[in-house]
């Protein structure tokens, strides 16, 4: 009894939280987005802290092209992605999709145009087909086996022992991560929206699990809006433009040769971790894109 109380409690408290992220009463709906993300010199601080998270950020994000967001832990990369989603408003400074600022348009409307592949990828207590369909609810079953063998999970799902119907465990703890992250990004690919978030595992899977990722991941990009946190070197090699971030701030932006003739930052960056001088010849692309300055 005590003790679920105690936990109805912490239930209610979460539920009693003020929603700070309203509709405005006269709020659009965001049609089929061109894909394009502008930063108007924003700055952001999250509530209860201190120092800003982001300042002074100015992106123009152009439809169709790839970015992938770099730097140190705490440089603010997943705030970008956050504010993007309008999980929070700037403090200061706007973030406009398609020239439209986010804070004019309905939540839902904005955030069907985004599909999101994370680390850590929400898997229901629930067969595989009906986690795959959570991407696009009206989508047919054809839709479904389709979006899975674009997403490479086609084959390991008839592997399973009732296929799309086996169940995947709370948090889908039965299935291995490279087929969690699979699964997500089938549903990505179900919903089809034009732009695409991806927050990059940093965790290692085996180099099998890590091709067919990257091959599916290739596959939903195309034709998008891709802003990724980028931890590993072939995402980074083949994105259109590279977004330096230190401590909140956009420190450079270019291609990877532009940035490596630059002699800066992202020259440390980089030859710390991959390119680490006589010893290691060749950058072994496997390896994580991750300093702690
Ligand atoms: N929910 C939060 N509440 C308060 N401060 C936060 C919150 N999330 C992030 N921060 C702070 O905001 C800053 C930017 O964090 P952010 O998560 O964007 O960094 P990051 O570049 O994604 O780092 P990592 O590579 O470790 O994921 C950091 O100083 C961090 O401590
Ligand atoms: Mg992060």
């Amino acid at each position: 009894m005590q003790r679920s109380i105690a936990a109805t409690e912490g239930i209610f408290a979460i539920l009693d939280t003020p929603v700070t992220i309203q509709d405005a009463p006269d709020a659009k709906t965001l049609q089929s987005s061109q894909g394009r993300i502008d930063f108007e010199n924003v700055t952001f601080r999250y509530a209860g802290t201190s120092i800003d998270a982001l300042s002074h950020v100015t992106l123009k994000i152009e439809p169709g092209k790839s970015y992938a967001l770099v730097g140190a832990s705490g440089a603010g990369k997943s705030t970008i992605l956050s504010l993007i989603l309008r999980l929070y408003d700037p403090t200061s400074g706007a973030v406009r999709i398609d020239g439209n600022d986010l804070r004019g348009l309905t939540q839902q409307s904005l955030r069907e145009q985004i599909g999101l592949v994370t680390q850590e990828t929400f898997l229901f207590h629930d067969t595989i087909y009906n986690n795959i369909i959570f991407g696009r609810l009206d989508a047919t079953r054809e839709d479904i086996y389709r979006a899975a063998q674009m997403a490479y999970a086609h084959e390991f799902i008839l592997a399973q022992p009732k296929k799309y119907d086996t169940t995947v465990g709370d948090k889908g703890m039965l299935l291995s991560g490279g087929q969690q992250q699979r699964l997500a990004i089938a549903r990505a690919v179900l919903k089809n929206a034009p732009i695409l978030l991806l927050d990059e595992a940093t965790s290692a899977l085996d180099s099998e699990s890590e091709k067919q990722i990257q091959m599916a991941l290739q596959t939903l990009a195309a034709g998008k809006t891709v802003v990724a946190i980028a931890h590993r070197l072939s995402t980074i090699l083949s994105s259109d433009q590279i977004i330096v971030m230190e401590n909140g701030r956009v420190k450079e932006i270019g291609t990877h040769a532009e940035l490596l003739a630059q002699s800066g930052y992202y020259r440390r960056l980089y030859d710390l971790q991959f390119n680490r001088g006589a010893e290691h010849k060749d950058p072994e692309p496997e390896e994580l894109f991750e300093v702690v300055s």
